[in-house]
């Protein structure tokens, strides 16, 4: 078994004094905190796993209305659920989404699991997901680590930054209290989120102000502002899209299930103008061609400058408009609209001429 750090004297009664806490100053508004309906919580904590709160806020229950149980869920085609994850980013997370869906549904009956261990089981719930929707469903003494957890954890307990994640799983799980496990792990996020921040913590609000290392002068585990120093240059990328247009249809290719975007529909990516334009006269002769104006898409690891080529074609184009099609074919605007499309094109879709 991981040891546990030896832990410096106070902050006593830690989970004690965080449910206190929440009670009178933690957030109580946020749409999923109103139910312990598994499907509910799940797909909450699945969208906040990489995204702000205020993001989620605005497209839980716009999901929830287009997929209303898990059943539905696990029932749609993948492209439904991509579609409706549009924007939200880290598609990975909506194709785990759909396959845990069906784990549930088909070899869980419907019943979400009750416990961490076997939550984790699940396609696209880790050790910490597993411990909120446990703790949030099922008041189940599971612990919660993600970043901002165990910043708190290393400031208030003085830790250093080498301190390895076992020992910090075990510190958090040695703190577990016996009951209100939901108060404990909804003050945890809280916390991290509203008042133990990265650079300007609120200290005045902290329960364990007067015992935290860290809000001492000096602390170790304050992370200053950074010195200012010229941002690191970010790696761009030039995307040359092919937007090919055969009356009121689009050529879409479905991207594989791996790199950017995966498994979502997308023009056609080139590295250039001239590679673009060879695949439109596979289609057929071009009549006009017209390039548009570029945009950067911000990803993670580098920039995607992408520069759109439209090209429209007479009607003897091949193939046929079929949208049917499994990986590639032309798509009517409005159908090509129903697709999971990364965000940058359903925009440049969404505003070109009928
Ligand atoms: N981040 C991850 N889970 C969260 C939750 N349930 N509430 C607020 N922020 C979160």
């Amino acid at each position: 078994m991981t040891s546990i750090p030896a832990l410096p004297p106070g902050p006593e009664r830690f989970a004690e004094r965080l449910i206190a806490w929440q009670r009178a100053h933690g957030r109580h508004d946020l749409p999923w905190q109103a139910t312990r309906d598994p499907y509910r919580v799940w797909l909450s904590e699945i969208m906040l796993q990489q995204t702000q709160v205020s993001v989620v806020q605005a497209r839980f229950e716009p999901f929830l209305q287009r997929f209303p149980t898990l059943r539905a869920l696990a029932e749609a085609d993948l492209d439904a659920v991509l579609a409706q994850w549009s924007g939200l980013g880290y598609y990975r997370r909506a194709r785990n989404l759909h396959q845990c869906a069906q784990q549930v549904w088909h070899e869980h009956d419907g019943i979400f699991p009750r416990t961490q261990q076997d939550l984790q089981r699940l396609a696209g719930i880790g050790r910490s997901t597993a411990a909120a929707i446990a703790a949030f469903c099922f008041g189940a003494r599971a612990a919660i680590l993600d970043g901002n957890v165990k910043r708190v954890l290393k400031r208030a307990f003085d830790l250093p930054d080498t301190l390895t994640d076992a020992r910090l799983w075990a510190l958090a799980e040695h703190l577990l209290p016996n009951a209100d496990l939901d108060a404990y792990t909804q003050g945890l996020m809280d916390l991290g989120a509203t008042v133990c921040k990265p650079s300007r913590p609120h200290c005045e609000a902290c329960p364990f102000a007067a015992d935290c290392r860290a809000h001492l002068p000096g602390g170790a585990n304050l992370e200053r502002p950074r010195p200012k120093s010229a941002p690191r240059p970010r790696r761009v990328q030039t995307w040359v899209l092919l937007l090919a247009r055969l009356g009121d249809a689009v050529w879409l290719e479905r991207r594989d299930s791996h790199g950017i975007w995966p498994g979502l529909w997308c023009l056609p990516r080139h590295d250039g103008i001239g590679e673009a334009l060879a695949q439109a006269h596979t289609f057929g002769a071009v009549l006009t061609q017209t390039a548009r104006p570029t945009c950067l898409h911000p990803l993670t690891h580098l920039d995607l400058r992408l520069a759109p080529i439209e090209v429209t074609l007479t009607a003897a184009a091949h193939p046929a408009v079929d949208d049917t099609a499994d990986h590639a074919g032309w798509f009517k605007l409005a159908d090509a609209l129903a697709l999971g499309l990364p965000a940058p094109v359903r925009a440049l879709l969404s505003i070109i001429d009928r």
